[in-house]
C-alpha cells in the first residue's frame, strides 16, 4: 500500500474536468487498497505536500500548471516521484507551436501554420501580414491559442474577415496564437501507454465543431473505439502516435490528437501528457478497449512513478 496525494483542480481553466479525472483516480486508487489523498491545487500546495510526505503523487491536474511542467519541476525539487512524464516533456508538449516545430524538423505531418505573439501584434504590426498569412494558410484557418487545451480559445475563420475577432479570442486564453491550415476530416485520438499504441478513438462531434462543451456533455459527442478504419490507416496513425510520444520525450502515458483527412493522410495535431481520465475521456475507452479496466490503468502508471522512485533511492 502507498499513500498517494491526487492532485486535481488547480487554477486552469480546466479545473472541472480536473476535479473529475483526480476524484477517479482517487477512488480507484482506494478500491486497490493504496491511501490516496486528494489535493485541490492551490498557494499552499509545497506546505500541503511536506506535511503529507507521499510516497508518490499521482498528477490528474490538467491545463497550465499541471501540463506545462511547472507542477513537475516543483516535484522534483520535492524529490518526490509523480506519475506521466518528466519536465522537458511536458514543456515540449503544453506549446504547440515548439510541438509542432519538432514535430516539422523530425519529418512528421503536422498542419501548416503560422504563429505569433502579442508582441508581434502590438509592437511589431503582424496584423499587417494577415493577408500573405491567409495566401499560404488559405480559408478556412484554425486560429488557436498556443497553450490551451479542450479546445478553449479555438474558433475557425471562413474569410479574411473572421480572422481579427478570431485572434483577439485566442490572445484572451495565452500570450502566443497559431493560424493553421484546416483540416476537413476526422478526430481520431492515440493514446500511447508504456510506449505502446492503445486502440484509437474516432470523436464524432454530434453538431458543428468539436468545442469545449461538446466534449464534456455527455451524448453530444459520440466516440468511436476502436475506430472504424481500414487496417493499414490503424496501423499508420499508431505508428505516428508512437513516434510523437517518442520524439517530444513522453512517459508512461500520452495522448496523441490527429485528424484523418479524405484523402486518408494524416496529421499530427498534438501530444497531451495529462489526458483526461473522467468517464467521458478518451485514454479510459482507449484502455477498456484494449482490455485494461480503469482502476488497472491506474495502478499501472502508479506503479511506474513507485518503480522511479525505487531506483533513484
Ligand atoms: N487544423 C485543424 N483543422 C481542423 N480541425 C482542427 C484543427 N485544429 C484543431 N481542430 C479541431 O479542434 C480540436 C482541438 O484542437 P487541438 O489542436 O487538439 O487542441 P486542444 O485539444 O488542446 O484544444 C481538434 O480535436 C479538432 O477537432
Ligand atoms: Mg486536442
Amino acid at each position: 500500500m502507498s499513500r498517494v496525494a491526487v492532485l486535481k483542480g488547480g487554477r486552469s481553466l480546466e479545473r472541472e474536468v480536473s476535479l473529475r479525472s483526480g476524484a477517479r483516480v482517487e477512488d480507484a486508487l482506494k478500491r486497490r487498497g493504496h491511501e490516496a489523498i486528494g489535493i485541490d491545487v492551490d498557494h499552499d500546495l509545497v506546505r500541503r505536500l511536506r506535511e503529507l510526505a507521499p510516497d508518490v503523487v499521482f498528477l490528474a491536474l490538467h491545463g497550465r500548471d499541471g501540463e506545462d511542467g511547472t507542477v513537475q519541476e516543483l516535484l522534483e525539487i520535492l524529490g518526490l516521484p509523480y506519475t506521466g512524464s518528466g519536465v522537458s516533456a511536458c514543456i515540449r508538449c503544453a506549446d504547440k507551436v515548439l510541438a509542432k516545430h519538432h514535430m516539422i524538423d523530425a519529418g512528421l505531418p503536422t498542419p501548416d501554420f503560422v504563429a505569433f505573439t502579442e508582441t508581434a501584434f502590438k509592437q511589431l504590426g503582424a496584423a499587417e501580414a494577415l493577408g500573405e498569412i491567409a495566401d499560404r494558410i488559405g480559408f478556412p484557418m484554425v486560429v488557436k491559442p498556443a497553450d490551451q487545451g479542450s479546445a478553449l480559445g479555438l474558433r475557425i475563420a471562413r474569410d479574411a474577415s473572421e480572422v481579427p475577432g478570431a485572434l483577439v479570442a485566442a490572445l484572451s486564453y495565452s500570450g502566443k496564437v497559431l493560424l493553421e491550415r484546416h483540416v476537413a476530416g476526422r478526430d481520431l485520438a492515440v493514446s500511447v501507454l508504456d510506449g505502446q499504441p492503445l486502440p484509437i478513438v474516432e470523436a464524432v462531434p454530434e453538431e458543428g465543431a468539436y468545442d469545449f462543451d461538446a466534449r464534456y456533455e455527455i451524448g453530444r459527442t459520440a466516440f468511436v473505439c476502436p475506430a472504424r478504419l481500414p487496417d493499414e490507416i490503424t496501423a499508420r496513425a499508431q505508428e505516428l502516435a508512437v513516434a510523437v510520444h517518442e520524439l517530444l520525450g513522453c512517459r508512461d502515458v500520452s495522448r496523441v490528437d490527429l485528424l484523418l483527412d479524405d484523402e486518408g493522410e494524416l496529421h499530427v495535431l498534438e501530444a497531451n501528457v495529462i489526458p483526461g481520465l473522467t468517464e467521458t475521456s478518451l485514454l479510459p475507452q482507449a484502455a477498456d478497449a484494449a482490455g485494461i479496466a480503469f482502476d488497472d490503468l491506474i495502478v499501472r502508471l502508479l506503479d511506474r512513478a513507485l518503480a522511479r522512485a525505487g531506483a533513484t533511492a
